[in-house]
């Protein structure tokens, strides 16, 4: 059941403007303001409502969710209004950094405006279907008052803890992983076509080598946390010897290495320090230390 509450979204990127569009869609009577005007329109001639105003906007719901590039941007929005939003809820869906998010907490408390962080871990066009990923931090209870309401965005949605830092830590933490994943499909693209094979030749077997990524990370991660690193299998200092292949190979082509240098860099400490026969797991506590 979706329950037809109210909504006011403020700022109207491609983002905010899909957070909006599926609130209509799902017969939330919806008020958008966004700084540029004109982002509007597409949702006014699917039934949204336009206010002039951010202080007009919030006016019309008891629940406003907030979409904007960072969160001096939504700064920039709140707090001239904060007298408006007293009492409200406010849900800031923008992306940002943990200490970002606890400080907003901290203003918005001392404002007596209900907060959750939140943050939205997948692309525009997964909204409104089953495959958008909300997360969200801060009091448990308001979050579930607001749960049917923002379930109307589909997918699905966690909450994960009453820090209000928590989802901001998740986001970065999940968009280190992809965009370090990202540079190395670029790179496996680029060394493969050095070789006269194309992108979309290796992608399947890429995929292949992408489930296994995934299909290995419980097993790291008890490693991680257990700081327990048996190295049976695949040994560092047998991972940094490929790794030196690997950038043999791309220098060989004239391909750019500086990705896998920096990887086979840290390999290399962990090898110095004498974890050469432990397994890769290892390299996480290399990253803590900072071991550069
Ligand atoms: N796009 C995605 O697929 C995606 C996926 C997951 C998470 N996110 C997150 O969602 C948030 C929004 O992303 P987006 O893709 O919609 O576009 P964006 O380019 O990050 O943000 C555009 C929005 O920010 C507003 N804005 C920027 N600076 C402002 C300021 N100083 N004062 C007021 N408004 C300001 C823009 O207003 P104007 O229109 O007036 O410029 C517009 O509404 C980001 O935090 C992003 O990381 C996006």
């Amino acid at each position: 059941m979706t329950d037809k509450t109210p909504v006011t979204v403020l700022g109207l990127g491609p983002m905010g403007s899909a957070l909006a569009g599926t609130f209509v869609d799902a017969g939330h009577p919806t008020t958008v303001w966004n700084r540029t005007a004109s982002k509007a329109e597409p949702l006014v001639e699917k039934g949204a409502r336009h206010a002039r105003s951010a202080a007009e906007a919030v006016a019309a719901s008891e629940l406003v969710v907030v979409n904007v590039m960072n969160y001096a941007a939504v700064r920039a929005i709140v707090e001239p209004i904060a007298a408006d939003l007293r009492g409200r809820t406010l849900v800031n869906l923008t992306a940002d950094l943990t200490d970002r998010a606890r400080d907003m907490a901290e203003w918005a408390a001392g404002h007596g405006i209900n907060y959750i962080d939140g943050a939205i871990m997948t692309p525009t066009e997964s909204i409104g279907g089953p495959g958008a990923v909300f997360i969200y931090s801060g009091d448990e209870e308001l979050y579930q008052r607001w749960r049917p309401s923002l379930a109307s965005l589909g997918g699905t949605h966690s909450h994960l803890g009453s820090d209000h830092g928590r989802a901001a830590a998740y986001d970065a933490a999940l968009l280190d992983f992809f965009w370090t994943s990202m540079n190395g499909l670029m790179h496996a693209f680029a060394l493969a076509r050095a070789e006269g094979v194309s992108a979309t030749e290796l992608t399947p077997f890429a995929q292949g080598i992408g489930q296994l990524t995934v299909d290995l990370a419980p097993d790291l991660a008890s490693r991680a946390d257990g700081g327990n690193f048996p190295g049976e299998g695949s040994l560092i200092e047998s991972n940094a010897d490929s790794m030196g292949h690997l950038i043999e190979a791309s220098e060989a082509r004239g391909i750019d290495a500086s990705v896998l240098r920096a990887a086979k860099a840290i390999a290399d400490k962990a090898v110095a320090e004498g974890h050469g026969k432990e397994d890769y797991a290892r390299v996480v506590e290399m990253y803590e230390r900072g071991a550069f």
